[in-house]
C-alpha cells in the first residue's frame, strides 16, 4: 500500500462496544469493505470500491457511532520499532526529540516527505496550519507521540506548511501499530472477527499515514478523543456538554452570554456549571439537589422536581439541555412535551440512553422521531467520546 495520493484504506475509531455499528455505517457509506481490528474500537477499513466515494457516502449519511476516521495514504513497516525493543527505543525517542538523525523513524519521515512533496489537489494550501496527530496502538516501548511529532514537524515546515499543536486546518495522522490484533488474540480481534485477514506479520510495527482535514476526520482530535481536566468540573457529565460544544460548533451550535438555558436532569450540576461559566442564565430542573458549590451562583434558578411536572413559561429559553438518566423514549417524550418552552430557532441538546439491549440505531432514531413530532428538527446525532451507552442529539426548533 504505497505510492498514490488517493487513500488506500482508513483507520476508523468508535467506542469498543459500538464498533460493529460504526463498521456497519462505514460499509454502508463505502458500499462494502473489509475490516481488520487494530485495537479495541479501532480498525483498518479497506473499502470494496473507490475509496474517494467513502467521503461522499459519509456526507450523505453522517455516521453516529463512527467517531473518527483518517485516510491511509501510506502504510509502511517500521522494522526498527519492534515492540520487543522497548528499552533502547525509549532512549532513541529522547534522541529523536533532540533532533538526532539516528532514528528508527526514518522510513516514516521519508514516507511523509514523499506524501507532501508531490503536489496535487489533496495537499493543504501553502502555509496551512497542519497538526501531526499520533496514536500508538499496542506498542510496548517505541517513540512517544511527542517524538514522532518532533520528527515530522520539520518535514511539514520544509514542505511549506505551518506545524501546529492545536486548531489545525489540516491533520497529518500517524497511527503506529504493534502486532495485529488477531495475532494477539485480543477482544478487539474477537469483536470484529471474520472481517478479513491481517495486512502485516505478527510482531511487526506498522505505520498508517494520512493527510486530511478535521472535518473529513469527523473530529478535530486524534481518534476523536478529547480529555478535559477533572479538577475543574462538578461532575464528569460536564465533559459531554463541553465536547458537544466543540464538536457541534461547525454546525452553528454555540452559547452566547445572556442566553437563557433550561437544564433538565441537572443534578449534581456539571452541565449547569458549564452553562453558568459561559454567562448563561440557567434554570436547572431535577428531583435531586444540586451540588452545594452551585449555591448562590448568579443567574441560576433551581426547580426541584421532575422535568414533566415543574411549571415553565412558553418561549422562554434559547436552549434546552437534557441529560436525564431514564428510558430513552420517555426522555424524548418529556423533552417533546416541553418543546414549546424554546424560542423559535432555539437549540436542544439531548442525551439518549441506549438501554434495554435493543438496536441502538433504532433507539436513537425513534427518540429523534418523537422529538421531530414536537417540531424539534434533528441537526446531528453522535456518540461522543464522553458518551458511554448513549448518543447525543442536537436539535433545533423550527423558526
Ligand atoms: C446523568 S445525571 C445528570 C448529570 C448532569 N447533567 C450533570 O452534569 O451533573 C441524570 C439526572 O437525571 C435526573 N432525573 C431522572 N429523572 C428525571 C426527571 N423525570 N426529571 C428531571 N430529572 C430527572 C436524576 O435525578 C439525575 O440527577
Amino acid at each position: 500500500m504505497s505510492g498514490g495520493r488517493s487513500p488506500v484504506a482508513f483507520v476508523a475509531t468508535a467506542q469498543p462496544e459500538y464498533a460493529r455499528h460504526a463498521l456497519a455505517e462505514l460499509r454502508q457509506a463505502a458500499g462494502g469493505g473489509r475490516a481488520e481490528p487494530l485495537a479495541e474500537g479501532v480498525f483498518l477499513f479497506q473499502p470494496r470500491g473507490d475509496p474517494e466515494a467513502v467521503r461522499a457516502g459519509l456526507a450523505a449519511q453522517p455516521p453516529v457511532f463512527l467517531r473518527h476516521l483518517h485516510p491511509v495514504h501510506r502504510a509502511l513497516a517500521l522494522p526498527d520499532l519492534r515492540p520487543e525493543a522497548g528499552a533502547e527505543l525509549r532512549s532513541e525517542a529522547v534522541a529523536d526529540a533532540c533532533g538526532s538523525t539516528a532514528s528508527g523513524l526514518a522510513p516514516l519521515v521519508e514516507a511523509t516527505w514523499d506524501l507532501l512533496a508531490g503536489g496535487g489537489a489533496a495537499l493543504p494550501p501553502p502555509g496551512a496550519a497542519v497538526q501531526v496527530q499520533v496514536r500508538r496502538l499496542g506498542l510496548r516501548g517505541g517513540p512517544s507521540a511527542f517524538a514522532v511529532k518532533a520528527a515530522l514537524d520539520p518535514v511539514l515546515a520544509a514542505a511549506g506548511f505551518r506545524p501546529v499543536s492545536r486548531d489545525p486546518e489540516w491533520v497529518l495522522s500517524v497511527t503506529l501499530c504493534g502486532a495485529p490484533a488477531e495475532s494477539r488474540g485480543g477482544a478487539a480481534g474477537q469483536r470484529l472477527a471474520g472481517d478479513g485477514g491481517s495486512a502485516g506479520a505478527a510482531g511487526a510495527c506498522r505505520a498508517f499515514l494520512g493527510l486530511s482535514t478535521p472535518a473529513e476526520n469527523l473530529s478535530p482530535w486524534p481518534g476523536g478523543a478529547i480529555h478535559y481536566p477533572r479538577a475543574a468540573v462538578i461532575s464528569r457529565a460536564a465533559f459531554k456538554l463541553m465536547e458537544a460544544l466543540e464538536l457541534f460548533a461547525p454546525l452553528g451550535f454555540c452559547l452566547r452570554p445572556g442566553d437563557r438555558a433550561l437544564d433538565l436532569g441537572a443534578a449534581p450540576g456539571g452541565w449547569t456549571q458549564v452553562l453558568l461559566d459561559r454567562g448563561l442564565q440557567v434554570t436547572a430542573v431535577d428531583p435531586a439537589p444540586l451540588d452545594p458549590r452551585l449555591q448562590g451562583r448568579p443567574g441560576l434558578t433551581f426547580l426541584q422536581g421532575r422535568a414533566g411536572e415543574v411549571p415553565l413559561p412558553p418561549a422562554a429559553f434559547d436552549l434546552v439541555t437534557c441529560d436525564i438518566n431514564w428510558h430513552p423514549l420517555e426522555t424524548a417524550r418529556t423533552v417533546a412535551a416541553r418543546a414549546e418552552v424554546l424560542v423559535p430557532g432555539g437549540w436542544a441538546l439531548v442525551t439518549v440512553k441506549l438501554l434495554g439491549g435493543g438496536n441502538p440505531t433504532a433507539i436513537w432514531r425513534r427518540a429523534a422521531d418523537i422529538l421531530a413530532g414536537a417540531g424539534l428538527r434533528l441537526v446531528a446525532a453522535r456518540q461522543l467520546f464522553h458518551n458511554r451507552d448513549e448518543v447525543t442529539l442536537l436539535l433545533r426548533r423550527a423558526d
